[in-house]
C-alpha cells in the first residue's frame, strides 16, 4: 500500500498521481485478486444445493452430511494458517497462484468422487484453497492499492463473495432439475482457471513485496508502468527513507509470525482478531446458511426455498455495492457502527417476532434490514480492514490469522446455532446475537482507528492511542 501513496500531509491525494491509464489497470489487477473471494463465495453458497442431491446419491446420514459441509470450514483455518507464510516467502502472486491449482485439484476430486470417502478428501483440500485464498486477496490488493482508492479496492473481496454465493445459487437452481449436484461443484474451476492464468500471465507482484524482498528493479518497473518513472523513483525513495527510519527507531525486523507477536503490533492483533470473531458471532452465516430453514418456520410458504435464498443473496450483493460506494468518504468506522447499530435493533426484533409470535412476514422483513445492515458495513469492512491495520512485516500473518480466526468462529456458529435454538429457543438464540453485536458497537467505538485515506504511520499511531500507549514521535503529523 506505501508503494502507492503521496507524501504524507499533502493536500492533493496520490490519485493525482496515478494517470487515469493507470488506474485502469490497478482495478483490473484487483478484479482477477478478488476472484479468491469469489471462490470463497461460491464454495458457500452451492454446498447446500449439492448437498440436497449428494445425499440420496451416496445415502448419507445426518453426522456425514454435515462433515462435507464442515470439512472445508476446517480445511478453510488450516489454509488461512499456513497461507501468510507462503505468501512472505514466495510472493503473493505466487501465492494465489497456488491457490487457485489447490482449489482446481480439489474440484476435480469432489467432482469425479466415487463415494463419501473421496468427496471428503475433495472438500478437505478445496477448504484449503478457499482459506489460503481469503487470506492472500486482502493484503495483496492492500498492497496494490493507493490509498484513496483503497477502501474501494479492498471491497471488492466482499464484492466477489457475494457474488460468489449468488452465483452459487443461481447454479444450484439450473442445475436440480436434474439433480446433477457434480456439475453444480464444476462450475467453481472456471474462476479457479481464470486466477491462475491471469497469475501467471497478468498479475503484477505486490511492490511491497518487491521492496521487502530487495527486488528494486522489479519495483521500479512495476510502479512505472503505472505512474511513469519520476514517479516511481519518488515512491520507491520515500519507502525506503521510512523503513530506514524505522531501523533508526530500532523497530524490530522480524518478519511473520515473530512481528506479529511484537508488543508495538498487539493492538493491531486484538483489533483483527476481536473483528474477526464479531463478523462470525453477530450470526450472520446463520441467516445465510439457514434461511430457507427459518423461513419455513415463520409460516411462510417454504416450497421455494431456493427463491427466498436467491432473494437475500441480491440483497446482500446490492447493499455491499452501497458499501462500496460510501468506505472512502463515510469511512470505515463510521460504516461500522452504523451496521451494528442496524444489527443489533433487527436482531433484537427478529427475536421479539418469534418469542411474541408476530405475522411471519414481519420477521422476513428483519431478516432482510439484517443482511442490508451487514452487508453495508462489517461484511466487507472486516475484510478491508485486516489489509490495513498490520505493517508491511506482519501483513501475511496478520491477515493469516485474522482469516483463520473467522473461519473457526464460522465453524462453532454453524455447529451450534441449531442444538442451541433448540434448547433456548430461536427468538432468544437471535437476542444473543444481538447483545453480540451491541458489545461489538462498544468495541468499535473504543478501540478500533479510521483508516480511511490514512498511511500506515497514522494507522499505527491512532491503534497505539486507543490501546493507552504512546504514539511514535513521528507519527503524528501524516496525511
Ligand atoms: C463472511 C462470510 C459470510 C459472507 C456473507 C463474509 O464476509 O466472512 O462468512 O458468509 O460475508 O456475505
Amino acid at each position: 500500500m506505501q508503494a502507492f501513496s503521496g507524501a504524507p500531509g499533502r493536500r492533493e491525494g496520490p490519485l493525482a498521481e496515478v494517470p487515469p491509464a493507470g488506474l485502469r489497470k490497478i482495478w483490473t489487477w484487483g478484479i482477477l485478486i478478488a476472484l479468491g473471494g469469489f471462490l470463497f463465495g461460491f464454495d458457500t453458497g452451492v454446498i447446500s444445493g449439492a448437498l440436497l442431491f449428494i445425499r440420496s446419491d451416496f445415502d448419507l446420514d445426518s453426522f456425514q452430511q454435515g462433515s462435507v459441509v464442515s470439512v472445508l470450514v476446517l480445511g478453510a483455518m488450516v489454509g488461512a494458517l499456513t497461507s501468510g507464510r507462503i505468501a512472505d516467502r514466495f510472493g503473493r502472486k505466487r501465492a494465489l497462484e497456488a491457490e487457485g491449482l489447490v482449489f482446481l485439484v480439489g474440484t476435480v476430486i469432489a467432482v469425479f468422487a466415487p463415494g463419501y470417502g473421496t468427496l471428503l478428501a475433495g472438500r478437505l483440500i478445496l477448504g484449503l484453497a478457499v482459506g489460503a485464498a481469503s487470506a492472500t486477496v486482502p493484503i495483496y490488493l492492500s498492497e496494490i492499492a493507493p490509498k484513496d482508492i483503497r477502501g474501494r479496492l479492498l471491497t471488492l473481496n466482499q464484492l466477489m463473495i457475494t457474488v460468489g454465493i449468488l452465483v452459487a445459487y443461481l447454479v444450484n437452481l439450473a442445475f436440480s432439475g436434474a439433480g446433477n449436484w457434480r456439475a453444480m461443484i464444476a462450475i467453481g474451476a472456471v474462476p479457479a482457471f481464470v486466477i491462475v492464468v491471469a497469475a501467471v500471465l497478468i498479475l503484477p507482484e505486490s511492490g511491497t513485496w518487491l521492496l521487502e524482498h530487495g527486488r528494486r528493479r522489479q519495483c521500479r518497473e512495476l510502479i512505472a508502468s503505472v505512474t511513469g518513472t519520476a514517479t516511481a523513483d519518488r515512491l520507491i525513495e520515500r519507502y525506503e527513507r521510512r523503513t530506514r527510519e524505522e531501523a533508526e527507531r530500532h523497530e524490530p525486523h522480524e518478519t511473520g509470525a515473530r512481528a506479529l507477536a511484537a508488543p508495538r503490533v498487539r493492538p493491531a492483533l486484538v483489533v483483527g482478531l476481536a473483528l474477526a470473531a464479531l463478523q462470525q458471532f453477530a450470526g450472520i452465516n446463520t441467516i445465510i446458511y439457514y434461511a430457507p430453514t427459518i423461513i419455513e418456520q415463520t409460516g411462510l410458504t417454504a416450497s421455494n426455498a431456493i427463491f427466498y435464498s436467491i432473494a437475500i443473496g441480491v440483497i446482500n450483493l446490492l447493499m455491499t455495492i452501497v458499501a462500496i460506494r460510501a468506505i472512502d468518504r463515510a469511512g470505515r468506522r463510521r460504516l461500522m457502527l452504523a451496521s451494528l447499530a442496524v444489527m443489533t435493533v433487527t436482531m433484537a426484533l427478529l427475536g421479539l417476532s418469534f418469542v411474541a409470535d408476530w405475522p411471519s412476514g414481519l420477521s422476513l422483513v428483519f431478516m432482510v434490514l439484517y443482511i442490508a445492515g451487514y452487508a453495508a458495513g462489517l461484511g466487507p469492512v472486516f475484510w478491508t480492514m485486516i489489509g490495513e491495520i498490520f505493517p508491511a512485516r506482519a501483513h501475511a500473518a496478520g491477515s493469516g490469522a485474522s482469516t483463520a480466526v473467522n473461519w473457526a468462529s464460522n465453524f462453532a456458529v454453524s455447529l451450534a446455532f441449531l442444538p442451541i435454538a433448540n434448547a433456548i429457543g430461536q427468538g432468544e438464540t437471535f437476542w444473543i446475537f444481538g447483545v453480540i453485536s451491541l458489545l461489538g458497537l462498544l468495541f468499535v467505538l473504543r478501540y478500533v482507528p479510521e483508516t480511511k485515506g490514512r498511511e500506515y504511520e497514522r494507522i499505527d499511531a491512532d491503534l497505539q492511542r486507543r490501546f493507552g500507549r504512546r504514539p511514535p514521535e513521528n507519527a503524528a503529523a501524516g496525511g
